[in-house]
């Protein structure tokens, strides 16, 4: 018998960059005449009106967590641009840089965005110089993620962040019954030996709080999201973690 070992120089694809590559293009194949509307689809929204509608939402949100004029942001699993898309049409100035993994999504976001920069990387990193960043943010993406690589992406967001500056990202967790009908989907799903088309991971607040204090941030800030006092409903859970100043 012959054991195979897999070179170590060459890393395999992570899960999420397979699947998310994956669903990317078979809703484009599916849809090669609304290409729009086909990611928009991939990365969540059903119809334009949502898409645009959740954007202008996550705006919100980065706004009630200090965004302004002249910061320097990078949208970590950017997608599309639905927050991009959302930033320009606010007229929001500043240094704008969103990265994913699947080249389709950031062409979409260039085509619509063009002074914005997109980026692809493959790496659980961010692509900024130390201490260069206002805000980092991430929407439906640790939901996507295992813990551990959630975790090594809020490490470099510690590197990357100016004192003072902050993570802002959405999850999904089991203490908040909106949740519930994504946790009995899977569950149900697992019941009946299906594949999902991508992982659905949960946090809870205390891993959290773990993880930021082993980076190094402050305690976190959560909310529900459902709150809509400071910005629209978010449909998933909000943390945000500061950079002591
Ligand atoms: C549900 S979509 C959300 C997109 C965007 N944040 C938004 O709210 O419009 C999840 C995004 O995460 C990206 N993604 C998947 N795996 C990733 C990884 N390992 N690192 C960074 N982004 C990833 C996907 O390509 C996809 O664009």
């Amino acid at each position: 018998m012959r054991l195979l070992f897999r070179s170590r120089s060459k890393p395999q694809p992570s899960h999420s960059i397979r699947d998310y590559q994956r669903v990317v293009r078979k809703k484009l194949k599916a849809m090669p005449q609304e290409r729009s509307l086909a990611l928009a689809q991939a990365i969540g929204a059903e119809t334009m009106e949502n898409f645009v509608a959740q954007g202008d939402g996550q705006v919100a949100v980065l706004r009630h967590y200090g965004l302004s004029h002249g910061m320097a942001i990078y949208d970590l699993g950017c997608g599309c641009g639905r927050t991009a898309q959302a930033l320009q049409r606010s007229g929001w100035q500043g240094d704008y840089t969103g990265a994913d993994v699947v080249p389709e999504l950031l062409q979409e976001l260039q085509r619509q965005c063009p002074t914005y920069q997109a980026i692809i990387n493959y790496k659980p990193t961010i692509v900024a110089p130390d201490s260069s960043l206002d805000m980092t943010f991430n929407w439906s993406v640790f939901t996507h993620l295992y813990p551990t690589e959630s975790y090594l992406y809020i490490e470099d967001s510690f590197r990357a962040l100016k004192p003072g500056g902050k993570l802002v990202f959405s999850f999904l967790e089991l203490a908040e019954p909106a949740h519930d009908r994504i946790w009995n989907a899977c569950v149900d799903r697992v019941r009946r030996g299906e594949r999902a088309e991508q992982l659905d991971c949960f946090l809870h607040r205390d891993w959290i709080a773990r993880f930021a204090k082993d980076a190094g941030f402050l305690p976190p800030v959560f909310t529900s999201g459902l709150d809509d006092s400071n910005h629209p409903e978010f449909w998933q859970a909000l943390a945000m973690l500061e950079k002591p100043a």
